[in-house]
């Protein structure tokens, strides 16, 4: 897929075909996270890559807003270091946003499907995900291909109309 087609095909996906991701699929889409760039280049993030449906299931608990995940192919689990410090959290949440998009593009490129999951519940996720005390997951990437229709481009996509955002030179 083109850049631009992947950029305009991506929407959240959150019903999933029953079909498993090729591994150098997800390997791929895995190495589009890596590659993200980072303030400093800190790369505070590590990436916890689940297939496994049971794990899958209980993964869809940690937020209400997650049952998509639950018959995900896979999903990625955005995982980075806790901080007291407002300033550091906001930047880690800036380079996270980043690597979901990142990741997201690479899944399309693909036909493949994603969608976002906040999570609340973190004790649970800590006990699926086994992650150590200092880190927290900060997002889940459901990934499968959709089960309603193949990703093409959105035509008129739900966004506010293009000058209402774009400001030239002054607001
Ligand atoms: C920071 C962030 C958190 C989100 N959290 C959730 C979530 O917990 N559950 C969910 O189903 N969608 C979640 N979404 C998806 C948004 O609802 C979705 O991106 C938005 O409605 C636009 O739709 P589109 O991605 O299909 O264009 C989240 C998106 C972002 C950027």
């Amino acid at each position: 897929m083109e850049t631009w087609d992947a950029i305009t095909s991506r929407r959240n996906v959150r019903s999933y075909a029953e079909r498993s991701i090729p591994a150098e699929d997800l390997d791929r889409i895995l190495e589009a996270g890596r590659r993200t760039p980072s303030s400093m280049n800190e790369q505070r993030w590590d990436f916890i890559v689940c297939t496994d449906e049971g794990q899958l299931a209980a993964l869809a608990q940690v937020w209400r807003g997650a049952g998509h995940v639950a018959n995900s192919a896979a999903t990625i689990a955005l995982i980075a270091p806790r901080s007291d410090e407002p300033s550091t959290l906001e930047s880690i949440q800036y380079d996270l946003g980043q690597a979901t998009m990142s990741i997201m593009l690479a899944a399309a490129d693909l036909g493949i499907g994603s969608a976002h999951a906040a999570v609340t519940d973190q004790d649970l996720a800590q006990s699926i995900l086994g992650f150590p005390d200092d880190r927290f997951c900060a997002w889940l990437i459901a990934l499968g291909y959709p089960e309603d229709r193949p990703l093409r481009p959105i035509m008129r996509p739900t966004r506010r109309p293009f000058d209402d955002v774009v400001h030239r030179g002054r607001w």
